[in-house]
């Protein structure tokens, strides 16, 4: 009684725009800052809408406005209207859990929480529940279908989730492609988002566009400087959602990815809960990638000790594939994965305390992988080429502490390599492997399904699980979006989806622009740790053109400098991190002492400053060392940018190595110009530094 008198008097006092008439009520965050309202309307349509108050007393903002939940079916009414709320439930939770590996060690667990129970006044009187959660950093809900007599499964057309807004705000977004995450950034306004427009880029392997539509994260900023990011969490045995953009109505609303193959975009046995719809809002937009919500939502460690998997830095023979260097196949005589060159790879990791090696190519079919069709059944992930002996080279890694980390790449055949998946994955455990790299370059093979379906969304899964009882942590290339799975299995380190560092070798646009990563902090970032694979030093890419750029060539290099390329091992977070340039260009450069020195998992992680698409910095404290990194980037535009040390600890001194871009650093004119500094540092020290355009700084901060 004294919950729904307290829920009535925050429903009075958040001036709802729900009519008194409707039925409903309302959820506020521990913190009172944002407000969730609940209500049915006449019709009895299920309408939330969302209301922040950027300080606790004042004014609440309308961010979300009234906006309704439904859903369409293949075989049944759509459930729209005619509901009533047979029961409510209030919860308040708090907890607190650790991170096995991650950005901080521990994460509290803090929200209210509201339940309905809605029912059809009218035959057939299904039932379905909605679940909202009102956390400090935001606030989700889910909808959850029940048993329901006389039916067992359903077939869902479309899920019918409104997002309208209260402006036409600023929007960091990529267009809902069904087939891949691997584009642009673009920053519209939302009547101006076009996502039609970026239909069929050149140096994508795989796209599909079928509406002016987002994927998620998307990210927007209110005119009044309120940030908001739209996910999904725990994305499970369900189609992946875009957002569809109303561009006159400033709305959204929920557009799943679905599959030629059946009419049905999500079919599912009852009972079953949906993702987890998410909204972030912070003021600052610090506070996105504070928030731990997308994580908090997902269930807990259901894999127990995962003390097998290491945070580590990793080299690859990788980056010579996409330099055109050296190549996967065997055939074209210049293959990369050979035990000579393993072993080489494996000496400089050695040397310079990197604990892991990625070889790509090392298994026989990549004569037949990109541009053929038939490509069910081309990898057999067991069988090497002749010249790489996989088995020796795992011995003489070990030897030198260097671990392996296996790469399979699919080829967009998952049903080849599902059948493969105990096969592979007992090799990798008989030879002590704990990490692998999966890829899904392609059109997905059954023709209609895409990479973002229910069907694939189902594979991922599955590859997981199968490689968590062989001990085999993930990280996936072409994936499905990261939904915070990694607090429930944490054997998925990294993924890509996103438009990594291989684009600036050979994407017909000429590589990521300098602003790409300070947008990817506040938007993909906000997902889950992304392989974003960097540290490339010779940023001109001199190996691509040994006689110079030819004619009709496109002129690739990577668009930052040399100090921005460091502070991304701070700034993008991965319990895996590459260094991926070619061992020869590390050589001798004083620049490679940060990534020698720079952590891979954190006991605590602070952004300092940022502005959304223009830059951030980052501070991480490591977890057993307590050394601290701090890392900052900018887009095209040079800054300077002011950096207090009061987040260390009081009374104690650091040594710090500061790498900056030199006085004459540009992008472009002078990438690699840098500057590197020795001081001492304390909680009482301040620091100007000045980013030049597309650069950065990274500072190691070692206890004395
Ligand atoms: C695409 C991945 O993103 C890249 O890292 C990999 O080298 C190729 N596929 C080959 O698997
Ligand atoms: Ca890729």
């Amino acid at each position: 009684m004294k919950n729904l008198l307290y829920l009535l008097l925050l429903f009075s006092l958040i001036g709802c725009q729900f009519k008194a008439s409707e039925m409903g009520g309302s959820v506020h965050s521990p913190d009172e800052k944002i407000i969730l309202a609940f209500a049915l309307d006449e019709q009895g349509r299920p309408t939330y809408q969302v209301d922040f108050r950027p300080e606790a007393k004042s004014h609440a903002i309308p961010i979300v406005l009234p906006s309704t939940l439904s859903f369409s079916f293949t075989d049944q009414p759509d459930l729209e209207e005619g509901l009533t709320i047979a029961s409510t439930d209030n919860t308040i939770h708090k907890s607190q859990w650790e991170m096995p590996w991650g950005e901080q060690r521990t994460v509290l667990n803090r929200y209210n929480e509201q339940a309905y129970l809605l029912k059809e006044s009218e035959e057939p009187h299904r039932q379905v529940q909605l679940r909202f959660r009102a956390f400090d950093d935001g606030v989700a809900f889910r909808y959850e279908f029940l048993e329901q007599e006389g039916v067992d499964s359903v077939r869902i057309a479309e899920e019918l989730t409104q997002f309208r807004w209260a402006g036409d705000h600023t929007a960091w977004w990529i267009p809902g492609d069904w087939d891949i995450y691997e584009h642009l950034y673009s920053t519209t306004s939302i009547s101006e988002i076009d996502a039609t427009s970026k239909r069929d880029h050149p140096s994508l392997g795989q796209t599909y566009i079928p509406h002016n539509a987002v994927n998620t994260p998307v990210t927007l900023r209110t005119q009044e400087g309120i940030h908001i990011s739209l996910h999904e969490a725990n994305l499970t045995d369900y189609a992946g959602m875009t957002l569809g953009v109303d561009p006159d109505e400033l709305s959204f609303e929920s557009i799943l990815v679905g599959t030629e193959r059946r009419e049905a975009k999500v079919v599912r046995a009852l009972p079953f809960n949906t993702p987890w719809r998410t909204i972030q809002i912070s003021q600052d937009v610090a506070g996105l990638i504070a928030s731990k919500m997308i994580l908090n939502l997902n269930e807990p460690n259901q894999l127990e000790d995962v003390s097998w998997f290491k945070p580590t830095k990793y080299l690859g023979i990788w980056w010579g594939m996409h330099l055109g260097t050296e190549s996967w196949d065997m055939a074209s005589g210049k293959h990369g994965a050979t035990t000579e060159n393993a072993k080489r790879y494996v000496d400089f990791a050695a040397e310079n305390g990197i604990g892991a090696l990625l070889v790509e190519g090392w298994n026989t079919g990549w004569e037949h992988w990109i541009g053929f069709e038939d490509r069910e059944g081309v990898f057999d992930f067991v069988t090497p080429y002749e010249d790489y002996d996989l088995e020796e080279v795992v011995r003489y890694g070990k030897e030198r502490g260097v671990e392996l980390i296996m790469h399979h790449e699919t080829s967009a055949a998952p049903r080849t390599y599902d059948q493969q998946l105990d096969t592979a994955f007992s090799l990798m455990e008989e030879l002590g492997i704990h990490a692998v790299k999966t890829g899904y370059v392609g059109k997905i093979i059954p023709k209609g399904e895409y990479h973002h379906g229910q069907w694939m969304v189902n594979h991922y899964r599955r590859v997981l699980l199968e490689a968590a009882k062989h001990n085999v942590a993930v990280n996936a290339h072409e994936p499905i979006k990261a939904t915070g799975l990694r607090r429930t299995y944490p054997n998925t380190i990294a993924r890509e989806g996103l438009r990594g560092q291989e684009f600036n070798a050979w994407s017909s646009d000429g590589g990521n622009p300098p602003e790409h990563l300070s947008i990817v902090a506040f938007t993909r970032m906000l997902a889950g740790p992304i392989d974003c694979t960097p540290g490339v030093f010779d940023i001109k890419l001199s190996k691509r053109y040994p006689n110079g750029v030819q004619p009709g060539q496109v002129r690739n290099q990577v668009n930052t400098t040399l100090a921005h390329q460091l502070a991304l091992y701070v700034v993008i977070y991965s319990p895996i991190q590459m260094a991926c340039d070619l061992p020869e260009h590390y050589e001798g450069q004083p620049a490679f002492q940060f990534i020698r020195d720079v952590g891979v998992d954190w006991e605590q992680s602070i952004v300092l400053n940022g502005e959304m698409g223009d830059y951030v910095t980052i501070a991480r404290e490591e977890r057993v060392t307590g050394n601290w990194f701090v890392g900052g980037i900018t887009d095209e535009e040079a800054r300077d940018v002011e950096i207090d040390f009061s987040f260390i600890s009081e009374g104690k001194t650091y040594h710090g190595i500061l790498y900056r871009d030199g006085s004459d650093a540009h992008w472009d004119e002078k990438p690699t110009s840098i500057s590197i500094d020795m001081m001492e540092v304390s909680s009482e020290s301040r620091l100007k530094i000045n980013l030049a355009p597309g650069g950065g700084f990274a500072m190691s901060l070692k206890g004395n």
